[in-house]
């Protein structure tokens, strides 16, 4: 098989949470250059329909979902405006996602659960209702956005719950990926360190963030469109024996 027809979408559905700014944005971006008709679903529709109009415009279909990704019936309701729409779900790129910081000990248990709930019990709740459609169709790939925080402890600051939320989501990345081998859904994760996006600006010219330049063996932050590659990478036949697979991007910072 020619290396570069295996890269290519051209009639895959793809549903990309949190897909209007940042990195969601950049992945849904990369879907549709290589083909696919997406599916921006997000908290803020005006973000989502943005993206949605920039995807439209590369002669791709697309549309924009309102979604609160840890509220089932939001979630359920996203699923069937989609299948609606485009008939079958492909691709699912459970990327929505908080940061914050607070230490251990001051953590609020409104912190605790909010974390929790939009990352893991968000990602579960997506890739199950996505993964019960996808099971019909006998093919489907899910990529999950854990993160290098899932790996290794970031300094100096503080966010227990942000890294736990990220560790969990890489282990029930192949927990799952177990369980849909049978029926042709291949599941993976990216975990990307320090990339520059809106949840990352509000720092990046900190003291913090010289502290991370320095602590990262490239000296730089990660450009948003620099993960395009590898979600296209996961997204796609290029990709089709890989299950189970949580990837590092992070300019080699974990290797230190
Ligand atoms: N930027 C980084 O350095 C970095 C590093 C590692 C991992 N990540 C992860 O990558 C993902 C994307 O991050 P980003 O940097 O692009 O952030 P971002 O803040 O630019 O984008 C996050 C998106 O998620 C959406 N969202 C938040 N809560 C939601 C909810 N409950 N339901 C639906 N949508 C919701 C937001 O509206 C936004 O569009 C996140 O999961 C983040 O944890 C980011």
């Amino acid at each position: 098989m020619n290396v570069l027809s295996m890269f290519d979408l051209k009639g895959e559905k793809a549903i990309i949470t949190g897909g209007g700014q940042g990195l969601g944005r950049e992945m849904a971006l990369a879907l549709a250059e290589a083909g696919a008709d997406i599916a921006i679903a997000q908290r803020r529709l005006e973000v989502a329909e943005k993206t949605a109009d920039e995807i439209r415009k590369l002669g791709r279909d697309a549309l924009a979902v309102s979604v609160d990704v840890s509220k089932t019936q939001e979630v359920q309701n996203m699923v069937n405006i989609v299948k609606a729409k485009f008939g079958k779900i492909d691709i699912l790129i459970n990327n929505a996602g908080i940061g914050q910081g607070k230490s251990f000990l001051g953590m609020s248990e409104e912190d605790w659960d909010s974390m929790i709930d939009i990352h893991m019990k968000g990602t579960f709740l997506c890739s199950q209702m996505v993964a019960r459609e996808m099971v019909k169709e006998k093919k489907g790939t899910i990529i999950n956005i854990s993160s290098m925080s899932g790996f290794i402890i970031n300094r100096p600051q503080k966010q227990a719950h942000y890294n736990a939320a990220k560790a969990a989501i890489a282990h029930f990345t192949k927990s799952i990926a177990m369980e849909l081998a049978k029926y042709n859904i291949r599941v993976n994760a990216i975990a990307p360190g320090y990339m520059k996006t809106e949840m990352t600006a509000p720092v990046l010219n900190s003291d913090m963030a010289n502290e991370w330049l320095q602590l990262s063996p490239m000296g730089r932050f990660g450009e948003p469109y620099e993960i395009k590659g590898l979600a296209l990478y996961l997204a796609s036949r290029a990709s089709s024996f890989m299950t189970g697979s949580v990837i590092l991007i992070d300019g080699g910072y974990c290797c230190w």
